[in-house]
């Protein structure tokens, strides 16, 4: 039987990555093509493990580039797409606003029209709970798939932006697609720009963590494999045209997941220095994941086990963020893959 083709845009990236490693590892009767145009948050160094598998396939292109991308999906005729790959940094978001619109907006469309030519058996649009904008800190309020889109960044109003096309495709075109919303996440491979792996990487050389503000807006995070096993189940189970929100009710103020990894290192709370707000900065995020645990989806890891295990990654996987915090990895990169 002909092995079904999932397309995995932003495969080289954080989640993405994790994506495809998953993916080619369960479904060997899948052919797994990840598609990225290894950005500076992009590393094919990360798929060493699966890169001689037969079901795994590289394409280095760009998803706003429709000369490149029509001809792709004309060839390649793929089944499903799994679409993770933007521009992912609120606070570069913030700095230089137009490469989130080029990569996050018009990228979308593009792939939306190429895969409307093609058409495909799902779309699977991955969001983020910054859609929403922000909450209180009363506890008991959560985002639900009901919650008005209301975005606050200029990241938010990017991926907002193309939920709302991927939704416009299906009432319009019939795409058949579910868009996930979910919550921060943390693991393996996370781009030390980010808050825990930048303090992760910052502890281990002693150097000062920069908290937000008064360290005390919430983030609710989810390991990022508990991510992977709800995008699979939504590929292959997701009511057509539905949201389904992911998270696993682990909020979290900054600064107690920065003196949990101070401490868990062994360093002093002293390290922590409290630096001028983000412009901006979304107090709250808390989702309400009902939804998708109809579906039979549970996060599999507490915030404990997954910080506890994510720390002791960065220690086994020095090289890895060690080359990117030192900026050899663009041409090590590029070296290794001939780019
Ligand atoms: P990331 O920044 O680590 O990776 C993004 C990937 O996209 C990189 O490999 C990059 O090279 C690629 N890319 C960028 N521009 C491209 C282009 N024009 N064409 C092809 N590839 C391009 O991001 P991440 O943190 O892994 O996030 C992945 C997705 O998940 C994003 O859509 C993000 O909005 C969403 N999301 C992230 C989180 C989180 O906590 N990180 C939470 C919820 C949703
Ligand atoms: O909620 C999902 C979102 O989570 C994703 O859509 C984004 O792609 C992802 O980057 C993440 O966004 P955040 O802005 O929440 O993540 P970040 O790691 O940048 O920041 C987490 C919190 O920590 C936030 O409140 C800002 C704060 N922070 C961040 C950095 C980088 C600091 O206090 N100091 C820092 O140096």
């Amino acid at each position: 039987m002909k092995k079904k083709k999932v397309l995995v845009t932003g495969g080289a990236g954080f989640i993405g990555g994790n994506f495809v490693q998953y993916m080619v590892d369960k479904y060997p009767q899948y052919n797994i093509y990840n598609l990225d145009l290894l950005t500076y948050a992009g590393d094919l160094t990360k798929h060493s493990a699966i890169e001689a598998k037969d079901n795994y396939h590289f394409i280095k292109a760009d998803i706003a580039d429709r000369m490149v991308m029509i001809p792709i999906f004309e060839k390649e005729k793929f089944d499903y797409v799994v679409h993770f790959a933007a521009e992912s940094h609120v606070d570069r978001s913030i700095t230089d606003p137009e490469i989130f619109i080029r990569t996050n907006v018009l990228g979308t469309q593009v792939l939306l029209n190429a895969v409307k030519q093609m058409g495909v058996t799902k779309f699977v649009h991955v969001s983020t709970d910054e859609v929403y904008g922000e909450l209180d800190f009363d506890p008991s309020t959560f985002f639900t798939e009901e919650t008005p889109i209301q975005p606050n960044s200029p990241y938010s109003a990017s991926k907002a932006s193309s939920d709302l096309l991927v939704r416009a495709y299906h009432e319009t075109y019939g795409l058949p697609m579910n868009i996930t919303r979910c919550s921060n996440n943390y693991g393996p491979y996370h781009f030390p720009e980010k808050l825990i792996p930048l303090t992760i990487s910052r502890v281990l050389n002693d150097q000062k963590v920069p908290v937000y503000g008064d360290g005390k807006n919430i983030r609710d995070w989810l390991h990022v494999l508990d991510h992977c096993v709800a995008i699979d189940l939504v590929l292959h189970e997701g009511v057509n045209g539905e949201v389904y929100n992911v998270g696993g009710h682990n909020e979290r103020t900054n600064l107690e997941v920065v003196q949990t990894i101070i401490n868990a290192l062994g360093k002093s709370e002293d390290l922590i220095e409290f630096v001028e707000d983000r412009l901006g900065h979304d107090k709250r995020y808390a989702i309400d994941p009902t939804k998708l645990e109809g579906l039979g989806w549970r996060p599999t890891y507490s915030f404990e086990t997954g910080i506890a295990q994510t720390i002791q990654w960065y220690l086994d996987n020095k090289e890895w963020w060690q080359q990117i915090i030192s900026g050899e990895y663009q041409s090590y990169f590029e070296k290794q893959y001939r780019l």
